[in-house]
C-alpha cells in the first residue's frame, strides 16, 4: 500500500512573524509530489498568519497541542473546534513535552485524540520511550502501553485517520538521532502491533520518525520501508535545512 509521506515542523515555543515570513515563502515555492504533505505546527498565536501565506495545496497547518474538552470554562485552553475554524488540518497530540512537563497522562492523550478526530483534524500522536526504558529493554513495553489506552478509546479502525509519530526522547533535541536500523526496528514494531489488531489499518497508518532530523540525515531516515516521514523540531526553524529535509522526501 502507498502510504502518506509526512514531513511536519514542530516549532515548539520558538519562531515570530518574520519565520512565518520566511518558511512560507520559501516552502510554497516547492513541487511536492502527489502523496508528500507538509505540516507546519506553529505556535498558536501565528496560526492565522501562517493561514493566509500558504499558496501551495501540499503545505497544511497544524497546532501543537489541543484541548481534551469541547468547549466551556478551561481558561487557557483550545478547542479542536476553535482550530478547525482556523484552517488547522492537523494537531500534535501527547508530545513528550506534554507528558514530562506538563503532565499528560495517556488517558487524557486518548481523549485529546478524540476530540481531534471529532473535529475533522488528525492526530499527530507521539509516543516514545525514554533512555532508560531503552537501556532496560522497555521500549515496546512502553510504546504498547502509550498506544493501547488510544486505541481503547477510539478503537482500531478510526487509526486511518491518525498519524503516529515515534519520538524517543532521548533523541529529542539532543542531536542524537536513532540509527536508520533502529528507527526501522522500532517503527516495524508499531505497526506489527497495529496490525495484531487489524493490519489493514496497520499497513496505511503514517509512521514518522521524530528525534534530531537533520538535512543530513533525513533521506536515509525516509528511506526506511517503514518510516513515512519525520516530525522536525530544531532544524525546521532554520529555513534552509527544512527546505533540504522537505526535498528528501520519499514521494
Ligand atoms: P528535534 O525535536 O527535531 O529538535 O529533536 C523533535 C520534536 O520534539 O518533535
Amino acid at each position: 500500500m502507498s502510504r502518506q509521506t509526512i514531513i511536519a515542523a514542530n516549532w515548539k515555543m520558538n519562531g515570530n512573524l518574520a519565520l512565518v515570513e520566511s518558511i512560507t515563502s520559501t516552502i510554497n515555492s516547492i513541487e511536492f509530489a502527489d502523496n508528500v504533505k507538509v505540516v507546519v505546527c506553529p505556535s498558536y498565536p501565528y496560526l492565522a498568519a501562517f493561514a493566509s501565506k500558504i499558496s501551495n495545496d501540499s503545505i497544511n497547518l497544524g497546532a501543537q497541542n489541543i484541548s481534551e474538552y469541547a468547549k466551556g470554562a478551561y481558561t487557557g485552553e483550545i478547542s479542536a473546534d476553535m482550530l478547525n475554524e482556523m484552517s488547522v488540518g492537523y494537531a500534535i497530540v501527547g508530545h513528550s513535552e506534554r507528558r514530562s512537563i506538563f503532565r499528560e497522562t495517556s488517558t487524557q492523550i486518548a481523549h485529546k485524540v478524540k476530540a481531534a478526530l471529532a473535529n475533522g483534524i488528525t492526530p499527530i500522536l507521539c509516543i516514545g520511550e525514554s533512555e532508560a526504558e531503552r537501556m532496560t529493554e522497555q521500549t515496546e513495553t512502553v510504546l504498547s502501553a502509550q498506544l493501547q489506552p488510544v486505541i481503547d478509546e477510539i478503537g482500531i479502525e478510526s487509526f486511518k485517520n491518525v498519524v503516529i509519530a515515534y519520538e524517543p526522547v532521548w533523541a529529542i533535541g539532543t542531536g542524537k538521532t536513532a540509527s536508520p536500523e533502529m528507527a526501522q526496528e522500532t517503527h516495524k514494531f508499531i505497526r506489527r502491533f497495529l496490525a495484531e489488531q487489524n493490519a489493514e489499518i496497520a499497513d496505511g497508518v503514517s509512521l514518522l520518525y521524530g528525534g534530531s532530523v537533520n538535512a543530513a540525515t533525513s533521506e536515509e531516515l525516509f528511506a526506511q520501508p517503514d518510516i513515512d516521514g519525520g516530525l522536525i523540531g530544531g532544524a525546521s526553524l532554520k529555513v534552509d535545512e527544512f527546505k533540504t529535509i522537505c526535498s528528501t522526501s520519499k514521494g
